[in-house]
């Protein structure tokens, strides 16, 4: 028996753990302070009612033999037809012409952003953004592959750009980027598909803060750029958009028009998913599937104007505190810089002693996140302003 020691190069705890237990031992040793948690990106706002209806209505449908349903259709990537519909048509609606066979649904972005790599070789090199979500880091290094970085940074506005001189057969993108929050436009994108194109490479685009793009310059799905579909595999969860983080829904597009080797990805991901994975429960699809709808649209529309004030709120207060931050426009997440130079987990300590407020720590997020420090805008209105609160005082004192 041999262990799989690349596991052993991993760091010892994953971020949000090691932000958890920290936090727990503080909670612990003054169980009397109120903490507020601005830290991992948990949604605080209720389901949309179209969904909880729709979740509803499967239940019933499942408790009466005649409508009952057991596992998810074969030969449909696990997605009811009617779910796979209504997201072929948001697709449609951001002009992006896909098929149902091109999407597949997941347990959420997460799993298949890790699962995805069963389809490349241990042998590739991988290139990740740095600072970003550290699950593309861990389940790399868990494959072994070799790693190659592009560095995002206060110089390029967090938004690395690719590098002639740098050969990479796998491209994790994340835009809007967490933590950042900083967002590629359409032309910056482009440039990225022609480099994935020109090096035989597959960009595996997370997009799964999309929803919080407002402007047009900004891509809210890579197969916005043209020749996307020949290089990109498109990672989306309903988890921020709709408030799934506890449900768990999302979907992955591998369109039949990415081929390597002369094998279509697509087919290879239907055998690996078909070997592995049964799908979501019926429930969870059907209340997904009301989500893309003219009312659930309008829903989740109100809960993410919400997420969008908590950030213009933390934009203004670190603005008037004259602190350098970038995100909160186009995303749910404020990248600021720690200030009186200190390092992130030294601001993480001095934030949650001082203020009882919880953020992340940049460092946690790559090399480039040291020195830096997040805060999601997830939280409700009134912590979120009692937070700023705190932060402010502490910081002005
Ligand atoms: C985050 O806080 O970065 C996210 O909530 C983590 C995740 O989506 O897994």
């Amino acid at each position: 028996m041999q262990l799989n020691r690349n596991f052993l190069r991993l760091k010892n705890s994953y971020l949000f753990s090691a932000v958890a237990e920290r936090t727990a031992a503080y909670r612990k040793a003054h169980p009397e302070r109120r903490l507020i948690r601005l830290s991992i990106g948990d949604v605080t706002r209720p389901l949309a009612p179209a969904v909880v209806a729709a979740m509803k209505r499967a239940a019933d449908e499942m408790g009466r033999s005649e409508t009952f349903r057991g596992y998810a259709p074969s030969g449909t990537r696990m997605g009811y037809p009617s779910l796979l519909g209504t997201i072929v048509e948001s697709y449609a609606r951001k002009g992006v012409a896909l098929g149902e066979e091109d999407v597949f649904i997941s347990d959420g972005a997460k799993s298949d952003c890790g699962n995805l790599s069963d389809l490349f070789s241990a042998d590739n090199t991988v290139l990740i953004p740095d600072p970003v979500y550290p699950a593309y880091l861990d389940t790399n290094v868990m494959a072994g592959r070799r790693i190659v970085f592009a560095d995002g940074t206060e110089e390029n506005g967090f938004l690395p750009m690719p590098k002639r001189d740098v050969r990479a057969d796998l491209i994790y993108l994340c835009s809007p980027n967490n933590p950042t929050g900083a967002a590629y436009t359409r032309e910056e994108l482009k440039v990225w598909v022609d480099y994935a194109l020109e090096n035989d490479a597959v960009i595996l685009y997370d997009a799964a803060y999309e929803f919080f793009i407002g402007e047009e310059a900004f891509a809210r799905s890579i197969y916005q750029v043209e020749g996307a579909k020949q290089c990109a595999i498109e990672l989306c969860s309903y988890s921020k958009t709709a408030g799934f983080t506890g449900v768990r829904c999302g979907y992955t597009v591998v369109p039949r028009e990415l081929v390597r080797e002369g094998v279509s990805l697509n087919r290879l991901w239907e055998r690996r998913q078909a070997a592995k994975f049964n799908g979501v429960s019926y429930v969870t699809q059907m209340g997904a599937a009301a989500v893309f709808t003219e009312e659930g649209e309008r829903q989740i529309g109100e809960a993410i104007a919400y997420y969008r004030e908590n950030a213009a709120l933390i934009s203004d207060v670190l603005a008037r505190l004259g602190i350098p931050f970038t995100g909160g426009k186009n995303s749910p997440y404020i990248w600021m810089k720690c200030p009186q130079g200190m390092d992130s987990w030294t601001f993480f300590d001095y934030l949650l002693n001082n203020a009882n407020v919880v953020g992340t720590p940049g460092s946690g997020f790559g090399r480039n996140g040291e020195g830096y420090f997040r805060l999601t805008a997830f939280g409700t209105h009134e912590d979120t302003a009692e937070a700023m609160q705190r932060i402010a005082k502490l910081l002005e004192a």
